[in-house]
């Protein structure tokens, strides 16, 4: 009953506009190696168009921007306080090949076959309906392009949750506590990678390869349409 409660305020808009700060400032620590990996893993040509759903703070997509200049980067978040933080950063950079818009990856606000790359960080435990969600990208991503899908592992040892833990440096984070949350609200109530690769081959994704890191407890699916 509580940890309902805990996971639907997990994956409200509302949650998202009123903590994300807390969020952004501990996570780029905790995924760095991940965000490097993923950015590395879209290796696309100088005119792509580059999505990233559930952006967030926009850490992946400003990687990306970065690294691929002659690249167009759009980041869409349902929350406007992560989507004014994700701008913030983007303009302290001087990154301007990149945007950040409001969407609700339920419905995103573009056009079929319009992107050379979607990626999705962390974010589709949060949706509604993954399934929709990864049937989104796959109508807006053009065909023979590559999707990436990471989000927390919901089989991920016990071990991994602790070594995880320890890039988290808030004072107010009590370890036990941190521990709890961690494993009953938010890697419980997430996916295996056979659940995220079964939804991209629901989706039509005809390509599906997986992937895990040493150094982070998150799965990671890529799909070409
Ligand atoms: C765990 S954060 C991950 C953020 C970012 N991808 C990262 O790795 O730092 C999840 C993000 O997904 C966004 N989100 C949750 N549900 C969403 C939805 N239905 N549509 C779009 N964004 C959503 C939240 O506002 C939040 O910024």
């Amino acid at each position: 009953m509580l940890k309902n409660l805990l996971v639907k305020t997990r994956d409200a808009r509302w949650m998202w506009d009123l903590f994300g700060p807390i969020y952004n400032r501990q996570i780029y620590n905790a995924l760095f190696e991940l965000y490097e990996h993923i950015a590395e893993e879209i290796n696309q040509d100088g005119s792509s168009q580059i999505l990233d759903v559930g952006a967030g703070r926009g850490y992946i997509t400003l990687l990306l921007a970065a690294r691929r200049p002659t690249a167009s980067l759009t980041g869409v978040d349902f929350s406007a306080t992560q989507v004014r933080a994700a701008e913030r950063l983007r303009k302290r950079r001087w990154i301007d090949n990149c945007r950040f818009e409001l969407g609700n990856a339920m419905h995103l606000p573009f056009a079929d076959n319009r992107f050379d790359a979607v990626v999705t960080v962390g974010s589709i435990k949060h949706w509604p309906d993954p399934q929709q969600g990864i049937a989104e990208i796959h109508r807006v991503l053009a065909p023979g392009q590559w999707a990436v899908i990471s989000e927390t592992d919901r089989e991920a040892s016990e071990e991994d949750l602790r070594r995880f833990m320890q890039r988290f440096t808030a004072w107010f984070f009590w370890d036990p506590l941190l521990f709890w949350g961690l494993r009953h609200i938010i890697f419980d109530h997430s996916f295996s990678q056979q659940e995220i690769v079964s939804f991209a081959q629901t989706a039509g994704f005809r390509d599906v390869r997986t992937e895990k890191l040493a150094t982070s407890p998150y799965v990671i699916v890529k799909a070409q349409k």
